[in-house]
Order: structure tokens, then sequence, then C-alpha cells
């Protein structure tokens, strides 16, 4: 699995989005390298649960970011991030029984990381910059 490179798609001009969605894909550019790691086990766990953690963290800002805007889709959006934590924990759980699948783990983390900042995300930056949104 090729690293997931950083590129002006990914940016939405919003400096704190902006620099957790970069941790978000360094951590999942680790977890690219721990699957190949001759010590694995150990170091995707450490991945799984960093990026399990940051990703609620980084969603907490910008769920809070929604609200304080109103922005409309707020709970469809809401939803979506639930999904990506709760299949986090599972591949974490996958991890600890044994049974994760590497590559579905990767490419899970990859499309989903890509499709929800640069369409799902954008959305939220494009509602901030209407004349409708409260200034933040
Ligand atoms: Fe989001
Ligand atoms: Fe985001």
């Amino acid at each position: 699995m090729p690293n997931f490179e950083w590129d002006d798609s990914l940016n939405l001009g919003d400096p704190l989005l902006d620099r957790q969605h970069k941790t978000l894909i360094a951590l999942l550019n680790r977890a690219s390298e721990a699957c190949q790691a001759s010590d694995k086990d150990t170091e995707i766990m450490h991945c799984l649960t960093g990026m399990y953690l940051y990703a609620k963290e980084h969603f907490f800002d910008e769920e809070g970011l929604m609200d304080r805007l109103g922005y409309p889709d707020r709970d469809a959006h809401k939803k979506q991030h639930k999904f990506f934590v709760d299949k986090t924990h599972a591949f974490t759980d996958g991890q600890l029984e044994g049974s994760l699948n590497a590559p579905d783990l990767l490419a899970f983390l990859t499309t989903w990381l890509r499709e929800h900042i640069t369409v799902e995300d954008a959305k939220i930056l494009r509602f901030a910059n209407t004349q409708d949104a409260p200034k933040r």
C-alpha cells in the first residue's frame, strides 16, 4: 500500500482542521509502515490506538465548529464520524483477537479519510464561508 501523500485537494483552508487532518494522515502512514514491520503486532496496536484517540479529538473539535456554525448537515456528519470511530475500534478488536486483515484496514483508512476530508469536511468550510454562517 503506497503512502498517502498530502496534496492541495485536502487543504480546506482552516488552520486547525488542516493540521489535524495532516496528523491523521501521518498516523495512517505510520500504520501502513507498522503492517510491514517485524515486530508488527505491538506497533499496529500502538498505531490503531493512536488513530482512534486522535480521530476522537479531531471529531470533537470539528463537531464543535459545526455546532457553532449551525451547519445544517451536522447530524449526518456526526454519524459518519461515529462510523469511523466504531470501525477503527473494531479493527483494534481484530488485532487483539489475531484476526486483523491489514490490507482491509489500510484500504478503509485511506479511502475513508480521503473521501471524508475532500467531500464532507470541505462542505463545512464552504458553508462557513457563506454569508449565512455566523463568524467563527
Ligand atoms: Fe468530518
Ligand atoms: Fe475532519
